[in-house]
């Protein structure tokens, strides 16, 4: 049982910032700060998705999409909370930031993962292929595949 999931832009008059603090908090460590949390859903909104279960959020994805390279897409964090994994919410997310990054006239897409993580075969199994290691990218030692994928 799924329940009806939607998928939704943030909303700067909602509770959006503070929605998508409380996920990166679960997801990520360290999380984000407010205020890039605040930038984000201001700056990007259309490139950010929320996942929604009877309205309660339980996912989200964070795209980026600058205009100095304008055929690349940018994800730049993605999160399923975990009762709701393996569902398809991640992939859904992702084609919706996808559309959104193609909407804008990105022909390829790209992100960060760390090498054998659960992200990285997430994104395998998604479509992204490898194109390079950085190494030292989050500190020492904390190594990055950059993968990729044309849209
Ligand atoms: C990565 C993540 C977003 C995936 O979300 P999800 O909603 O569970 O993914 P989906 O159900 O859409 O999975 C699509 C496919 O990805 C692959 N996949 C997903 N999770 C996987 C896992 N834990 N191990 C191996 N493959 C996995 C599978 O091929 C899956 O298809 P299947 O379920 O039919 O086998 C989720 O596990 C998560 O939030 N993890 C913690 C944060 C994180 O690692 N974020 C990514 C790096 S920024």
């Amino acid at each position: 049982m799924t329940g009806d999931i939607t998928y939704r832009n943030p909303d700067e008059a909602t509770d959006d910032v503070e929605n998508l603090l409380l996920l990166n908090m679960e997801g990520f460590d360290p999380p984000i700060t407010h205020s890039t949390a605040w930038v984000a859903v201001h700056l990007n909104s259309d490139t950010i998705f929320i996942a929604e279960v009877e309205g309660q959020p339980v996912g989200y994805v964070l795209g980026l999409k600058g205009e100095h390279l304008p055929d690349l897409g940018w994800t730049r964090q993605l999160y399923v909370r975990e009762e709701w994994q393996r569902k398809g919410i991640g992939r859904s997310l992702m084609e919706h930031v996808e559309d959104a990054f193609r909407n804008k006239g990105a022909t390829r897409a790209g992100l960060t993962t760390k090498a054998g993580s659960t992200g990285h075969a997430f994104f395998s199994a998604v479509g992204y292929a490898e194109t390079k290691q950085v190494d030292d990218l989050y500190g020492e030692g904390e190594d990055r595949l950059v993968m990729e994928k044309q849209l």
